[in-house]
């Protein structure tokens, strides 16, 4: 089945980092995020996709002039401006000549959703679109969904206000949709699938969906992306994207650390530098941070070739942006962002 990407967001809940870098090249475990994406798309038999861009298209045209990712065959859709996610989906599917069923996909998500059932589930109720849903403690930030027993959507609330979601049910961001949800899709402006289209589709009842609690996660938010990190160094996925965990972490084989540094649960990514006495616990160390001695580090994501101080303490949760520098014997905690554009 021909599929969709959806990689074209700016990233605004992982700036700094996503100033430079699109969310979904940004590393799981030393593999970009877009290529964990299509490897669990391809382990479900998806073998072509386009993927639909907009913010920094370049970044992943460039990586991959092979037009192949994890062995799934691809295309680029670059939006000259971006659409939002349904008007993303019509320009993609008509970039790509679209004419049949087709998956669309939040490229954000890593998950081990089960595309042939939500296809098979899809063809069944002869639908117009069906999509996956999980389920989520605090619904708040995702799209919530109601149906009735035959999976019929009830109701579709993008981000409900406290209180007004109908469910613990979200949108997984896998969609199976017909071709003809795109004709209701106007050409060349904005259009946002999940507060428009989808809640039209639920009025003349032809959205359904399917429930699906295997291994989900929109890595989204800086706490999401170092959980898609620890997932995977705690072999919570079924799938390790061929890293080699040692003792719970990942270092890359030309990263210099020194003997004595304690690293617990965190990926160190490639020509890092981890000096003596420190200590690493659930952090993400993108390719070429330099973590000077005696720091402590927790669950917090250094961005590439930033350089912390000695004896500086981060976390829990500090996102620091590429080339930033830390100075020496700084202490950070909370929600803290270093770095601009
Ligand atoms: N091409 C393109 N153009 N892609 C876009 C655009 C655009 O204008 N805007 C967003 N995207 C892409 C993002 O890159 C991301 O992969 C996907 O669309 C979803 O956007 P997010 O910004 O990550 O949305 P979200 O996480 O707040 O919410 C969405 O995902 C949740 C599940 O992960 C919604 O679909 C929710 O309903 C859902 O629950
Ligand atoms: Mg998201």
């Amino acid at each position: 089945m021909r599929s969709i990407i959806l990689v074209g967001g700016k990233g605004t809940r992982l700036r700094p980092l996503t100033y430079e870098t699109p969310k979904q090249m940004l590393p799981l475990v030393g593999v970009a995020m877009i290529e964990c994406v299509l490897s669990d798309l391809a382990r479900h038999g998806v073998t072509d996709a386009v993927l639909a861009l907009g913010y920094l298209p370049n970044r992943f045209i460039e990586a991959y002039p092979s037009n192949t990712i994890a062995g799934v065959g691809v295309t680029y859709a670059v939006e000259p401006e971006p659409l939002d996610t349904a008007g993303a989906i019509r320009f993609a599917a008509q970039f790509g000549g679209f004419d049949e069923t087709f998956l669309v996909v939040n490229g954000d998500v890593v998950s081990d959703l089960d595309v042939s059932a939500l296809v098979a589930r899809h063809r069944d109720r002869a639908a117009e679109a069906t999509i996956a849903l999980h389920t989520v403690a605090d619904p708040s930030g995702f799209g919530v969904v109601s149906t009735d027993e035959g999976g019929r959507v009830l109701a579709f609330v993008e981000k409900p206000a406290p209180g007004e979601a109908p469910s613990n049910q979200i949108n997984a961001g896998y969609y199976v949709m017909e071709p003809s949800v795109l004709n209701a899709i106007p050409a060349g402006v904005r259009v946002n699938v999940e507060r428009e289209v989808f809640p039209r589709l639920a009025e003349t009842k032809t959205l359904f969906a399917r429930a699906d609690e295997a291994y989900w996660l929109d890595t989204g938010t800086p706490h999401a992306y170092l959980q898609a990190n620890v997932d995977i160094l705690k072999g919570r996925r079924s799938e390790r994207h061929g890293a080699v965990v040692v003792d719970g972490s990942w270092r890359h084989p030309n990263a210099t650390i020194d003997p004595s540094a304690l690293i617990i649960n965190s990926a160190v990514d490639a020509d890092c530098v981890v000096g003596s006495g420190v200590v690493l616990e659930n952090a993400v160390l993108l390719p070429r941070a330099v973590i000077q001695s005696d720091c402590e580090v927790r669950s917090s994501i250094i961005g590439p070739s930033a350089i912390i101080g000695p004896g500086s303490r981060l976390g829990p949760t500090c996102v620091v942006g590429a080339k930033e520098h830390v100075a020496a014997a700084s202490h950070l905690s909370g929600d803290v962002r270093l770095g601009g554009v």
